[in-house]
């Protein structure tokens, strides 16, 4: 298992290329589904995740090319894909697929939608907290569906004359449900209104991809969307919006470590709420013409206090890097967690590094230390595992991080990226 050593104490300075959204790329990905044409994505991010999913479509029957190449290795940064669903073969989703990565649970609405039946194996706990599909499935059966578990499965079946457009209020916000009642509603027959919809960039991503597919969708980015059913929906090219954690991730990696470095490709509307939260730190933040600059040059952090909230909240996504930054931070910080209750892995392995944190309930409160040490520490969850890199950034001496191939389903080219910018950080493979 491979390992990423950094030796702390090196200032960022340069420029960083934000790639395509992991948490878009899943959906639209997903969305081929739908369609017997070709869907082109440009800008997919080279992640494991990317690649789990591509099996799982595969297993459906959609081709996939990427850069040109069937069956070829993973895609290329920012490689085009082209997948083409041009009839459906399986519509079952195994567990040993699914359990792989719970997004793919998401083939079930396209599935239904389009073949009227489809058994997706349920994805099971995580990491980060049990992470039910209950309001999945309503939003499935608003529209018509009969869904039974059987044997770990999602049975659904859709009425004989296909699913019909419905009101579905989503008791929380819910980006899986936004996503899954979104493709499930375009092929639908009437129309739909979500209300209580997710308002994430990569909601909004994948209705813009939709739109282009000919669906009919209006209100995506606010929390009521309405979709008048279509009964095909055709192929286009997309090209996947840019991955705003991943931009976040290497504001406080800057911040974290000191320097100046340009975000390329990423604008700060895309994730004000953590930016206003890093400004009222201390760091620096600028839009240039070239992406996001970030800075932060001989002043000290300040403690901060932020809650988790859905978009456009401060990212529950950011919330462990965030909490890595201010271990440093000039006094106490203190962060509250709402989406998942289990996401404070983190917390054990900073500590292992001299953070002093104190966990209540869902609150962590962060008293920030001079300095922080290097040391051996483990990779939990995706995000969890960052907040190691940000800390090892400005610990004394070397940190090695295992288990990295938790980092390596969301952040592409990592080491790369930050070596890039003059961070003394290597993976060990092996
Ligand atoms: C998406 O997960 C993201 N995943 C997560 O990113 C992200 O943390 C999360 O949204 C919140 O922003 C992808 O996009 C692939 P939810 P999702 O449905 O859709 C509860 C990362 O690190 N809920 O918005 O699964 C749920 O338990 C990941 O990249 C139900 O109770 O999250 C949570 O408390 C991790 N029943 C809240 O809603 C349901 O049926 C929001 O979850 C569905 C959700």
């Amino acid at each position: 298992m491979d390992r990423i050593r950094i030796t702390g104490g090196k200032k960022l300075n340069g420029v960083i290329p934000i790639s395509g959204a992991k948490n878009a790329a899943l959906p639209l990905m997903i969305a081929s589904l739908l369609t017997e044409d070709d869907l082109t994505l440009l800008n997919v991010p080279r992640l494991s995740d990317v690649s789990n999913l591509r099996r799982i479509l595969g297993n459906h029957g959609v081709d996939i090319m990427i850069a040109g190449k069937r069956n070829g290795d993973d895609p290329l940064s920012g490689a085009n894909v082209r997948l083409s669903a041009r009839s459906i073969s399986d519509t079952t989703a195994p567990y040993e697929l699914v359990s792989t990565m719970r997004a793919s649970f998401w083939v079930l609405g396209p599935l239904l939608a389009r073949m009227g039946e489809a058994k997706v194996s349920l994805p099971g706990g995580c990491a980060i907290g049990t992470r039910p599909v209950d309001f999945l499935l309503m939003a499935l059966e608003r529209l018509g569906a009969k869904i039974d578990i059987e044997n770990g499965y999602a049975v659904a079946k859709a009425p004989s004359g296909g699913l019909k457009g419905a009101e579905i209020d989503f008791p929380k916000v819910t980006v899986g449900g936004t996503h899954t009642a979104l493709m499930a509603a375009s092929l639908a027959n009437g129309t739909t209104v979500i209300h209580n919809a997710a308002r994430e960039p990569e909601v909004v991503d994948l209705a813009d991809c939709l739109v282009k597919m000919g669906a009919r969708i209006s209100g995506a980015g606010t929390s009521t969307i309405e979709i008048k059913g279509v009964p095909h929906l055709r192929g286009t090219h997309h090209a996947v919006v840019a991955d705003r954690i991943e931009a976040g991730t290497y504001a406080m990696c800057v911040a974290m470590a000191g320097g100046d470095v340009v975000l390329q490709g990423v604008k700060t509307n895309l994730l004000q709420s953590a930016f206003d939260v890093l400004t009222e730190a201390g760091v620096n933040i600028e839009q240039t013409n070239k992406g996001v600059r970030v800075s932060r040059n001989g002043n000290g952090l300040k403690p901060v206090n932020i809650t988790t909230d859905p978009f456009p909240g401060f990212p529950t996504d950011l919330q462990a890097q965030l909490m890595g930054l201010v271990t440093l931070a000039d006094g106490t910080s203190k962060i509250t967690e709402t989406i998942f209750e289990n996401r404070f892995m983190h917390v054990a392995e900073l500590s292992r590094l001299g953070a002093k944190i104190h966990l209540d309930g869902q609150s962590a409160t962060i008293e920030g230390v001079p300095k922080l040490k290097g040391a051996p520490v483990m990779a939990t969850d995706l995000r969890a595992s960052v907040s190691l890199v940000i800390a090892g950034l400005a610990a004394e001496g070397d940190t090695t991080i295992s288990r990295v191939y938790h980092l390596d389903r969301g952040f592409e080219q990592l080491e790369a990226k930050l070596a890039g910018c003059g961070a003394e950080i290597e993976r060990i493979t092996g």
